[in-house]
């Protein structure tokens, strides 16, 4: 498993990380056992970073994650959480110090640490990440040892680039797949130079970039897949990426097919990605074999420049114009 230094989160993560959404059960049914095999699936396998948050399942996810943890005692394990979807209306003025310290306290609680390793604002509104009270309040959680270090998860390019103008910044978790470019043209590197960790998320667009779904494939009525693909829930674009299902089925059919002897779609999906210089890439996984197949890509080698040129077409002919100019 390929590891990277992240300068500004201090610590060295694996490239595959796991993302972990759907052990909150909120969407994919998954069982608290389950959850445990997939984490420690993904550990057995060298993954040593974590993504969850304080709504996936209401604390669920969390938990599971504070249970697997304390069994597996490993120091070499990064878990990141999420703060502010608690935040009922979701508006700007929610995010102050005080539920900042009532979440955190809450997520110490549910993961069963003192101090969380990163904690990261939930693709607040854009205001929230322009104002420069919100980066004083996180600094304050630091100093009162609730938090070791703080990042953002963003949904725009432009959110990104607003955060990095913070010098205390560790961390951007943005949506970059093979049918989300645009953090290549600006977001990857400047945070690369700066020394801040990209965290990509949605790297198989919800599932499309494993190749495995066609025209007739149904998704269960919890499931975000089927509730939000005209975001009526939440923003369209964690949903297959804010790509047309259909129109993500047929270019995921041509990114299939230039999928290397031996390894499977989903693993060109992450091989992609790795190759794009991040910190650490967030697969979901609702089974173990799932999340060791995913790990695997993580010692994978690059594409060739053929490949590369193919997946690049593939995005501008079918995909970019329903995306680019959004995110
Ligand atoms: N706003 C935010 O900050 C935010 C939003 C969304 C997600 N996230 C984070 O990003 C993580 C990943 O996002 P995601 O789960 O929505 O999207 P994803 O990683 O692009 O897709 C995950 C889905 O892909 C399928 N899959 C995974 N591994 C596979 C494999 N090896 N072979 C075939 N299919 C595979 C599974 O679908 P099936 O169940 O159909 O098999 C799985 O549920 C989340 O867990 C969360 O930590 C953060």
């Amino acid at each position: 498993m390929q590891t990277n230094w992240v300068p500004r989160l201090g610590r060295e993560v694996s490239v595959i990380g796991q993302g972990c959404w759907q052990l909150g059960a909120d969407w994919a049914d998954v069982e608290d056992d389950t959850a445990q095999d997939i984490l420690n699936a993904a550990a057995d396998a060298g993954v040593t970073f974590f993504d969850t948050a304080d709504v996936y399942g209401d604390g669920r996810s969390e938990r599971a994650v504070g249970r697997f943890i304390a069994e597996r005692g490993d120091a070499a394990i990064t878990v990141a959480t999420k703060m502010g979807r608690r935040a009922n209306p979701h508006v700007a003025g929610e995010y102050t110090l005080d539920n900042y310290r009532h979440w955190t306290d809450r997520s110490r609680e549910n993961l069963g640490v003192d101090t969380l390793d990163l904690v990261q604002l939930h693709c607040p509104p854009s205001e929230v990440l322009d104002d420069p009270r919100t980066y004083d309040d996180l600094r304050t959680l630091q100093e009162e040892g609730r938090v070791a270090r703080w990042g953002v998860s963003v949904e725009t390019c432009d959110e990104a680039l607003a955060a990095l103008r913070e010098p205390d910044l560790a961390s951007i978790q943005i949506i970059l797949n093979i049918f989300r470019r645009k953090p290549l043209e600006h977001v990857v590197t400047e945070a690369r130079e700066a020394g801040v960790g990209i965290i990509a998320r949605v790297p198989l667009a919800s599932g499309l970039l494993s190749g495995k779904y066609d025209e007739h494939t149904t998704f269960g009525e919890g499931d975000h897949r089927n509730f939000n693909r005209e975001g009526k829930a939440f923003d369209i674009g964690e949903t297959f990426s804010g790509v047309p299902y259909e129109v993500g089925v047929r270019a995921a059919r041509d990114v299939a097919a230039l999928t290397p002897e031996g390894w499977t779609t989903a693993q060109l999906a992450l091989a992609w990605i790795a190759q794009a210089g991040v910190a650490t890439i967030i697969p979901g996984a609702s089974r173990p074999d799932q999340a060791r197949a995913n790990a695997a890509a993580g010692s994978l080698e690059g594409l060739d420049e053929e490949t590369l040129a193919a997946l690049a077409r593939i995005y501008h002919d079918q995909i970019r114009e329903h995306v680019h100019t959004k995110w």
